[in-house]
């Protein structure tokens, strides 16, 4: 936060202006475990604050007496048109911010017209999100040792109009996050009636979520099985936590549908490299053949932009959507997208693009470029 505001004179007085903002709300309203386990990345926490700070040294280099007098933040992802290109990243949990959880984030994005990709270890039923939104939905999953029981959720997903199937691939071990386990964080005791989605199929209570996600997800899981994927279901399937060039070229080699360049947000592999200084890269690699999502550090519209620029067809959001979530409930999910989405009109505004379409790479300039 002082990086934005640099006196430390500086409080926070009235509604947030901005992310960072809503994440300060959000320290306030949470417990320090739950807000730990959210904002936390794995180990020295490097790739976290990577993924932001590389932002920062990428600059935008405007065109000027360009006719911006209308903005069309609009765009098009598997074949649905949204509001912009900002969609909201698979998160677990949603009910340690919010007593109904995920439900609410749904209906934010229906209001928002935009895509939730909806998490594995969502704390609410795939079919409770299905019923109380008509937004357009992805289905994130991590593949257990029953590869039964993962065929069901897949089945599941698509029976309740679930449109894609996102691979999470970056994780076939949790990362360690030392926040979670100096807080001894646990997952909290739900109603009888309710289990944690990841868990329902399992007669584990899930207590702790690693040792957990150790026992039941399947770490063999390799390229050779996302055939075995692609049988069970219809719908897309994106690879979700591509860093590289060589697994770029993979993906496209299996046939999915997308990818998403992502980092799991730091939460993974530390020293892993922060995502917007591969996307290029990746981008290159696939050489248009299919679209490519991004993620990690998002927190301004000028960040957007310079995804945008660099090859992606979309940006994912994660933390700031739990932020506005845990803060101010279906109307902080809103606020945070809108905000997002003002910043993004207002950079393509000033940088003289009027579409999403006319942003291209000669409108910013990387470090090396710079030297
Ligand atoms: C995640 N992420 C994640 N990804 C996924 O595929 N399945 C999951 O269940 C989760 N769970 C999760 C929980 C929390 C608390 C966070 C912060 C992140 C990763 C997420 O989809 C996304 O990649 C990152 O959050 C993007 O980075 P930012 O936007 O948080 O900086």
């Amino acid at each position: 936060l002082l990086r934005c505001f640099p006196s430390s004179r500086w409080t926070m007085v009235g509604e947030p202006v901005n992310l960072n903002e809503f994440q300060e709300l959000a320290r306030e309203a949470l417990p320090k475990m739950y807000y730990d386990f959210y904002a936390g990345g794995a180990e020295d926490q490097y790739t976290l604050e990577e993924n932001m700070e590389a932002f920062r040294r990428i600059m935008i280099q405007p065109r000027i007496l360009v006719d911006v007098s209308r903005i069309d933040l609009s765009t098009n992802v598997l074949g649905y048109n949204i509001s912009a290109p900002i969609l909201i990243a698979p998160t677990a949990l949603h009910k340690l911010a919010h007593p109904e959880g995920e439900v609410v984030t749904a209906r934010a994005a229906a209001a928002c017209k935009t895509i939730m990709a909806l998490s594995f270890t969502s704390s609410c039923t795939l079919e409770e999100v299905a019923s109380s939104c008509n937004a357009v939905r992805f289905f994130q999953i991590y593949v257990y040792k029953r590869r039964d029981l993962s065929a069901l959720l897949v089945q599941r997903a698509e029976r309740n109009g679930y449109k894609a199937l996102v691979l999470t691939a970056d994780s076939p071990r949790v990362g360690r996050k030392e926040a979670d386990i100096k807080n001894k964080m646990i997952l909290p005791k739900l109603k009888n009636t309710e289990r944690f989605l990841s868990l329902e199929a399992s007669s584990d209570n899930g207590s702790n979520l690693a040792a957990f996600a150790k026992e039941t997800k399947d770490a063999s899981f390799c390229w050779k099985d996302i055939e075995w994927l692609s049988t069970i279901t219809n719908m897309p399937i994106l690879i979700k936590g591509l860093l590289t060039r060589e697994d770029a070229i993979k993906a496209v080699k299996v046939g999915v549908a997308g990818i998403v360049v992502s980092n799991h947000g730091g939460r993974q592999l530390d020293y892993a490299p922060a995502t917007i200084t591969v996307l290029e890269e990746v981008v290159q690699a696939v050489g248009g053949r299919i679209p490519v999502f991004f993620d990690g550090g998002v927190r301004r519209g000028t960040d957007v932009f310079k995804a945008l620029a660099l090859g992606a067809q979309a940006v994912l959001i994660g933390r700031p959507v739990i932020y506005g979530l845990a803060a101010k409930g279906e109307y902080g999910v809103r606020q945070v997208i809108k905000m997002l989405k003002d910043e993004l009109e207002l950079t393509m505004a000033l940088s003289g693009c009027t579409s999403v379409k006319a942003i291209t790479r000669r409108h910013v300039r990387t470090e090396r470029e710079r030297l």
